[in-house]
Formats: structure tokens, C-alpha cells, sequence
């Protein structure tokens, strides 16, 4: 049988070489939080509590997935987005911070709660179209993705958070799948990660998140942006937006993208570590 605090101990002595003392800290708190039901103030004072058994096995089993580098929101089965709790399993993406940042550009620029109509591609947990749909209420939200575990997924968040959003399977390089529709504001966070930069990224996002959601390949980096900015300019009504989140690398090729399918007012934005991760775009008024 062990303590709480000879358990900190393993998990630091297992952990601190991949994620350093400062992560496994607040891994190690937030396993006590989710596993043992204990806060910060119950870790302090339980440190030299004795653990019965099965809570001895659960944080050993959780110190296994993180020695494989398997994210802890996967092995705990949510994740926190713009302060909504998502299932997340390791058919969608683990929604990130810069994406949050996205949502909050689209809710500046849509201050009030009318009936927008909102279509968000490449869904995935659905986060982006349940964080808007929980601001603007009266909003109207349909979502695709092309992966049938995702879209499962999406729509269990979406019930569970009973926030309404229309979840579609659909191929978004296809053509057809936006209809006679028209929308105020389209939004996408595709794929956008270059084969070619898998060797730069780090374990734990290669080996566990689902590489239709990340991978594009070398030879045709934007083949999502052009898809994409070429139905949405048709689908946007006339001074309607379009917002993607972008590869950094990226922001002058998108651009010239953009301008080219004919859209005006194209602004990049960074996100809060300066990266250039952000473009909207206006459809014009004929
Ligand atoms: C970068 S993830 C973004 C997920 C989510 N929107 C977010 O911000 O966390 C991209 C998503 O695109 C989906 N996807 C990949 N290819 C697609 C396609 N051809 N059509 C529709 N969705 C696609 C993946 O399944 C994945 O969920």
C-alpha cells in the first residue's frame, strides 16, 4: 500500500524527464482531482494518507499512458473548450487554446444574439460549433466532419450539453454539401500540419491524435483552404465572413488565396504566443 505522496514521488520520478517537474505537477493534481475526488487543498492534507488498492491501481495505470506520452485528456475522456466540458476520445482532435482564441474572434465580431446561420467544417468534438451555440443562443449551427466517430461524438456533446447543433457526415472537399444554404458566418479549423513536420512534433500529439485530423500532404499543403474558401464564397451570403484557423507558416499563401477566390477585408490575426494562426475574410457586396 502507498501514500499519496509516494505515489507525487513515482509519477516525478517516471514523468519529470518527458514533461518536466512543472507539467507533472499539474498532471499529478489533476489525476487526484478526476481519480480521487481531490482538490488541491484535500492533496495537501492527504499526503500521507494511505490509498486503498483500486485508487493505487488507477494512478498507476494512468502513469503508464502518460509514460507513453498518451494525453491526459484521452485517458480521462474530456477536455475543457471556451469553459464547455467535452467528451474527447482519440477519433477527434483535443481542442486547443489558439482554436478558443478563433471562437472569441467570431463572438467580437458577432456581439449580439441574433439568428445567425453559422456552418462550422472539420468539426470534430464539435467544439467550436457548441462553444458558439452556447454564446449566441438564438444562433442556428450545422457542422461537418468526414469522420463518423467524430460526428458520434460531436453529437453526444451536443446532447449532453443540450445545445442544438445540426451535425452532418460530409466530405467538405466535395462540393455539394453546403446546399441552397446561406450563411452569416463559415468557420474551419482543418487539417493543416505538413507530413513533412511530423518529425517536429512531439510524441504525444503523432502517436494518440487522429491523423486525418492533423496531416496534409507535402505537395498540396492548402487543398482544404481551396475547397473550402471556394464553397464558402459561394454559401456566405453577400457581407458575410469566413474565419480559419491557419499553419503559421502559411498566413501569405492563404492570402493571396483568399484574394484570389474574391474575397475583401482579409485580416491575420496572432494568437497569444505571436504565432500567425488566425485569418477572417468578408464575401463583398457585389
Ligand atoms: C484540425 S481537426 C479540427 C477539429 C475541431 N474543429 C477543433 O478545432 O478541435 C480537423 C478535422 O477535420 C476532419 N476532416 C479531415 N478530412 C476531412 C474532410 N475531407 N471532410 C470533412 N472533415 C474532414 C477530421 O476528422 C478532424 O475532425
Amino acid at each position: 500500500m502507498m501514500s499519496l505522496s509516494a505515489h507525487k514521488d513515482r509519477f516525478h520520478k517516471s514523468l519529470d524527464p518527458i514533461y518536466g517537474p512543472g507539467e507533472v505537477k499539474s498532471l499529478f493534481g489533476l489525476c487526484c482531482e478526476h481519480y480521487l475526488s481531490l482538490n488541491y487543498a484535500d492533496q495537501l492534507l492527504n499526503m500521507e494518507k494511505t490509498l486503498s488498492s483500486s485508487e493505487s491501481v488507477q494512478l498507476d495505470k494512468v502513469l503508464l499512458q502518460l509514460e507513453l506520452q498518451k494525453p491526459i485528456q484521452y485517458e480521462m475522456g474530456f477536455a475543457y473548450f471556451c469553459g464547455l466540458k467535452l467528451l474527447v476520445n482519440q477519433s477527434v482532435l483535443i481542442p486547443r487554446q489558439e482554436t478558443e482564441e478563433l471562437v472569441d474572434w467570431i463572438l467580437k465580431d458577432c456581439p449580439d444574439d441574433r439568428p445567425y446561420q453559422i456552418a462550422d467544417l472539420c468539426t470534430g468534438s464539435g467544439c467550436i460549433a457548441l462553444a458558439l451555440k452556447s454564446n449566441r443562443k438564438s444562433a442556428n449551427l450545422y457542422a461537418f466532419d468526414i469522420s463518423k466517430e467524430a460526428i458520434e461524438l460531436a453529437i453526444r456533446n451536443s446532447n449532453l450539453l443540450e445545445l442544438e447543433v445540426n451535425f452532418q457526415l460530409n466530405d467538405v472537399l466535395n462540393d455539394d454539401y453546403l446546399g441552397d444554404h446561406h450563411f452569416d458566418v463559415i468557420v474551419s479549423n482543418p487539417p493543416y500540419v505538413l507530413e513533412s513536420e511530423k518529425s517536429l512534433m512531439s510524441k504525444n500529439v503523432v502517436n494518440h491524435e487522429p491523423h486525418l485530423a492533423l496531416f496534409v500532404p507535402n505537395d498540396d499543403p492548402l487543398v482544404f483552404y481551396r475547397a473550402i474558401a471556394q464553397s464558402a464564397f459561394k454559401a456566405l451570403k453577400t457581407g458575410g465572413s469566413l474565419y480559419f484557423e491557419i499553419n503559421e507558416t502559411k498566413g501569405n499563401t492563404i492570402l493571396e488565396l483568399l484574394t484570389n477566390t474574391g474575397f475583401k477585408e482579409i485580416v491575420i490575426k496572432k494568437d497569444l504566443n505571436g504565432k500567425m494562426r488566425m485569418v477572417k475574410c468578408f464575401k463583398p457586396y457585389a
